[in-house]
């Protein structure tokens, strides 16, 4: 006999829990379905959250090995445990995942452990990680949270050992003496930095002629100069054609990306980090008559409808940035719409953060964007070299940049390079949620001397009235 429920969410990642929490904070009855062996998903278990403690305490080292003589601290003989920072990251992340399993308890949300399928468009079929099987309905709908996973590349075998996703470069149990990195993306970008300030040699490949295509590309300069002062190397306009391994090693073949001659790279780990797509495998779609786009995502209407009535679809498997805050908006907007409340999204004042020293973080449109679309604007650019704190700090890489639509100073874009941009940008995306412009920002009072200076700074030169530059 089917277990009857008001909702179903399949998976149980940033997009799936919070949509179960809030579903039942909304006097719902939710089940979860996740086949891993943690709630979180992608972000808690193999994402954000490893990622970002790997950052951190790469980024201490880096910091205690290089930085510290200037302000007259003397240190010596600094080492890095590689087991004590990988156990620390776990530790991390068990910490966080249980805290989601925890939240499910205390809001009467049911984990059901095992692999969702459809049977009907509110009936699904659960295979139980402990064997056996379940058979669940929903009276109000299923929601289909089941994420993304790691896209491949033609020729080049992943075995989360020498040739590795994400996944393996944040468990590798020792410095690769040469990381080779397929893609100059965030994945690219951030474990390419950790490995790098552990010491490996980090060679970077990238197919265009840029690192992170979406970046505003002045900012992206700015940024790519550093990376490489960090001694990251990169290869742009180049295409990888095949991987082979031999004798703890790796070759890659390699080769213009417009056609041209082959070259070959030795190297000891490989990260493919090259995008991630859409994940809805096995979830027998086709059984419910359930549409597929062109790259292979739900595509949604108003509310993450499907185009099966009471199913829905939230997170990375949909179209829209792949960014755990972003899962969690969709998510939770979802039930509210399924509740009878308001279900709108506006993915324009979605903030995005690389999570490097010095991190990048903007929101709204790029210059290239405004470019296209034919919009009158306006810029405003402050260097931290100018900003107090940053001198006092002794880190003085790094600009932010404002984009405002001219004529109306309203605020289109904000892009920050520079420490602690990441801290900086939620008062970019707020000024965009209300609407405001550079004037309001001047208007601010900003406590000196602070990093977030550099906005109120870059609003002031937009506006024509900089003093401090
Ligand atoms: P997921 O988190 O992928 O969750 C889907 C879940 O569904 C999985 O746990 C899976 O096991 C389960 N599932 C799938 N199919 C079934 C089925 N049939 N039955 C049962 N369960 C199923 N984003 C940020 O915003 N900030 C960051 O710093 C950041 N860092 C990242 C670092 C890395 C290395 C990676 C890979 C990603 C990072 N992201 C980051 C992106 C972020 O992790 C994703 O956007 C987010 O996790 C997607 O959430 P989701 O709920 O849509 O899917
Ligand atoms: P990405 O889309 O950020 O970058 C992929 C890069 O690989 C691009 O520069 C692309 O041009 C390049 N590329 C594609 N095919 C290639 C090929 N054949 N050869 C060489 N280069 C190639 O994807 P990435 O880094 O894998 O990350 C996936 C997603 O995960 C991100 O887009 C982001 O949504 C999310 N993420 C977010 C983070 C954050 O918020 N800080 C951190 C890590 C991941």
């Amino acid at each position: 006999m089917a277990d009857s429920f008001d909702i179903l969410v399949i998976g149980g990642g940033t997009g799936g829990y919070p949509a179960a929490i809030r579903a039942a904070q909304l006097g719902m009855t939710v089940a979860c379905i996740e086949r891993r062996d943690a709630l979180g998903g992608t972000c808690l278990n193999v994402g954000c959250i490893p990622s970002k403690a790997l950052l951190h305490s790469s980024e201490l080292f880096a910091e205690v090995q290089q930085g510290m003589e200037e302000h007259g601290i003397g240190i010596g003989g600094v080492a890095m445990n590689v087991p004590q920072f990988i156990a620390r990251k776990d530790e991390v992340v068990a910490g966080l995942t249980k805290g989601v399993e925890h939240l499910f308890k205390k809001n009467k949300v049911e984990w059901v452990k095992g692999s969702a399928r459809f049977e009907a468009p509110d009936r699904l079929r659960v295979e139980l990680n402990d064997g056996g099987s379940r058979t669940l309905t929903a009276t109000k709908g299923v929601i289909i949270a089941t994420g993304s996973e790691s896209s491949s590349l033609k020729n080049v075998e992943v075995d989360e050992k020498r040739i590795i996703t994400s996944t393996g470069a944040l468990c590798l149990c020792e410095v690769p003496r040469h990381l080779v990195v397929i893609g100059a993306g965030y994945i690219g970008l951030e474990l390419g930095s950790v490995w790098r300030r552990l010491g490996s040699e980090v060679t970077v490949i990238e197919f265009l002629d840029g690192i992170v295509p979406t970046m505003d590309r002045e900012i992206a300069r700015h940024f790519h100069k550093e990376l490489e002062r960090q001694g990251l190397k990169f290869r742009f306009n180049t295409k990888v054609t095949e991987a082979r391994q031999h004798d703890g090693s790796v070759t890659l073949a390699f080769e213009p990306a417009a056609g041209g001659a082959a070259e070959t790279l030795e190297a000891d780990v490989v990260l493919v980090a090259v995008g991630r797509r859409p994940y809805t495998h096995g979830l027998s779609l086709d059984l419910i008559g359930l549409k597929l786009d062109e790259k292979g995502r739900i595509p949604v209407t108003e509310g993450f409808r499907t185009n099966v009535p009471g199913v829905y679809a939230v997170g990375d498997v949909i179209p829209g940035p792949m960014l755990a805050h972003k899962t969690t908006l969709d998510g939770v907007t979802c039930v509210e719409g399924i509740a009878g409340r308001y279900a709108g999204v506006d993915y324009n004042t979605v903030p995005e953060v690389i999570y490097t020293a010095p991190a990048v973080a903007s929101v709204g449109q790029t210059e290239e964007e405004l470019k296209a679309a034919g919009v009158d604007y306006k810029v405003g650019k402050f260097p931290f070299t100018a900003v107090s704190r940053a001198r006092c700090n002794g880190d003085t890489r790094g600009l932010t940049k404002i984009l405002t639509e001219a004529g109306t100073n309203r605020i289109l874009g904000v892009h920050i390079f520079g420490a602690d941009a990441d801290l900086m940008i939620p008062e970019a995306v707020l000024a965009m949620e209300f609407g405001a412009t550079t004037e309001d920002i001047a208007l601010t009072v900003h406590a000196h001397p602070t990093l977030p200076e550099v906005i109120k700074e870059a609003a002031l030169v937009e506006l024509g009235r900089a003093m401090h530059i």
